[in-house]
């Protein structure tokens, strides 16, 4: 018998051929509690829980970013006690994982329009980012009031700023350079996207880095969703040929 349960992990998956940066559009939470006819809110509470079990579980897979898509741009148009619910969760999450986050080496990130949020909430997350700044295990990358468009506009802006300057000849803008004015100018694009609740849509995220990115969507709703089907996912992964417009060997 296998003692130690983190081991079992890997005993399937290839360690080579894991995925770098993985993104999650985490969905379903709303169905989820109307399904059980709870409030939406309770959905979301679950769904919290379900992002401490990936965080965890990405940790020990040894997947090195994990992009989570928690707050859009556009769900700033719920209702505000909707909104406020969520803020507060997140402030919760913040302040009950900076432990976790430092016992296991975990570097907080956020892209999006963080100036939006909430002073506390900015508050925390400045903190939690500050405490675990030198940490290079995994990096958690939280997508708060994140809009894949209006992350185009901010970068177009800067480039076009800096060509008035003269600071950039408009013929050395390449992709490189675009990527390189996103929010997540350090990272390499994801690997893999997760979409749980079955909807077949990007919905505003990451549309410049998910150009090459393998899709998975998963009928399961958000606070459903556990480490037994990450794996399944990453697993699937593991068998794709990933072939980038050229052809397969
Ligand atoms: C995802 O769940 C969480 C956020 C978008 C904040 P939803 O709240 O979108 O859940 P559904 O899609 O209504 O089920
Ligand atoms: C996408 O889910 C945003 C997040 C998961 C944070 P939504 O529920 O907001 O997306 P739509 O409205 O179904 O496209
Ligand atoms: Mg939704």
């Amino acid at each position: 018998m296998n003692s130690n349960p983190s081991s079992s992990i890997h005993t399937d998956l290839d360690p080579q051929n894991l995925p770098f940066h993985v993104a999650i559009i985490m969905d379903g939470n709303g169905r989820w509690a109307k399904k059980r006819l709870f409030n939406r809110i309770k959905g979301h509470e679950k769904g919290s829980e379900t992002v401490r079990a990936i965080v965890r579980a990405s940790r020990e897979i040894g997947i090195r970013i994990l992009t989570l898509y928690a707050f859009s741009t556009e769900n700033w148009q719920r209702p505000q006690i909707e909104i406020s619910a969520l803020m507060t969760l997140l402030k919760k999450f913040l302040i009950s994982e900076q432990k976790e986050m430092l016992d296991n080496n975990i570097r907080l990130n956020t892209i999006g329009q963080t100036e939006r949020l909430p002073e506390d909430v900015r508050k925390e997350l400045q903190k939690s980012m500050m405490l675990t700044r030198k940490n290079e295990g995994l990096i958690l990358n939280l997508a708060l009031s994140y809009g894949g468009r209006a992350e185009i506009v901010k970068a177009v802006k800067e480039i076009a700023i800096k060509a008035i300057d003269g600071r950039i000849d408009p013929d050395s803008i390449t992709p490189d350079l675009i990527s390189k004015h996103l929010y997540t100018a350090e990272m390499p694009d994801p690997d893999l996207l997760i979409r749980t609740s079955g909807e077949m849509r990007i919905s505003n995220f990451l549309l410049w880095q998910l150009a090459y990115s393998e899709i998975c969507i998963t009928d399961t709703l958000w606070p459903d969703f556990g480490k037994d089907e990450f794996m399944r996912i990453l697993k699937n992964y593991q068998q794709r040929e990933r072939r980038f417009g050229k052809v397969g060997p």
